[in-house]
């Protein structure tokens, strides 16, 4: 079996006016020198999908909300639904993330309902999932990630468009990263929890790792067994430090 190449995904959280479209072509340009050795996509806010899906128009960059509504449509004063995502042009979507399970409070079930919203939508849901610092100075960040794969990731997808991402709440924006061998081990239980919940279709799901992902560390997280991509916030917003990580990933 071929290997799938490494699915780099940009996350620019709440960062971003009209003028970044601009740092988005640069970005898709470089993805299109690297078209068969990488999957690039670009997680804007959603002010921004339908004018970076009309700018980098035939160039290889997918282009994803970074959250969306369980609810198909009505009275949700502020609240996106996944059909309206893809409506704009969106393919895929970020949902759980830790800043939304925060902030927001959301839980594994919410996530869980939004995945499948958007799966529905014919989006690509990217369900994240990492323990906090308190839980990982416990020694208890496999227990933790295990129950919340468990918990967000819908049986219901089995066979349909998915991936995961396993970002640790500590290493998200503080430039903290877990060893290679932390990571290989919250991977490996994240295939096997894969496996348990969406039988032989889960070996088909790309494991991304996220939290201060970077030019210099991407190819030593790359290089960790069952890491499939990689899913980058701060060093996704300059078009200088995302390309140099798309070309790492691909070299
Ligand atoms: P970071 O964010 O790369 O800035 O650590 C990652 C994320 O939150 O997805």
């Amino acid at each position: 079996m071929i290997a799938a190449p490494p699915f780099i995904v940009g996350n620019w959280k709440m960062n971003g006016l009209g003028p970044a479209v601009g740092e988005a072509l640069e970005i898709a340009k470089a993805a299109h020198v690297k078209r068969s050795a990488a999957r690039v996509a670009l997680c804007p806010p959603a002010t921004l999908i339908e004018r970076m899906v009309r700018g980098l128009a035939g160039l290889p960059v997918e282009i994803g909300g970074q959250d969306c509504s369980a609810q198909d449509s009505g009275a949700f004063t502020g609240e996106v639904a996944a059909r309206m995502l893809a409506d704009a042009g969106a393919s895929l979507v970020i949902v759980g993330h830790s800043e939304r399970r925060t902030y927001h409070a959301e839980t594994d079930q919410m996530v869980a309902a939004k995945a499948l919203a958007a799966s529905a939508a014919g989006l690509e849901p990217i369900i994240c999932v990492g323990e906090t610092q308190a839980e990982h100075a416990a020694g208890r960040a496999l227990a933790v990630v295990a129950a919340q794969i468990a918990a967000s990731v819908p049986v219901a997808l089995a066979g349909r468009p998915l991936t995961l991402a396993y970002e640790p709440v500590w290493a998200i924006g503080t430039g903290l990263v877990p060893t290679a061998g932390e990571i290989e081990e919250v991977h490996a239980l994240a295939r096997v929890t894969l496996l348990t919940i969406l039988g032989a279709a889960g070996k088909g799901v790309a494991i991304l790792y996220g939290g201060s992902v970077k030019p210099s560390n991407i190819r030593e997280i790359l290089a960790v067994p069952e890491v499939g991509g990689a899913l980058v916030g701060s060093a996704s917003l300059r078009a200088a430090d995302f390309t140099a990580i798309i070309e790492a990933a691909c070299a």
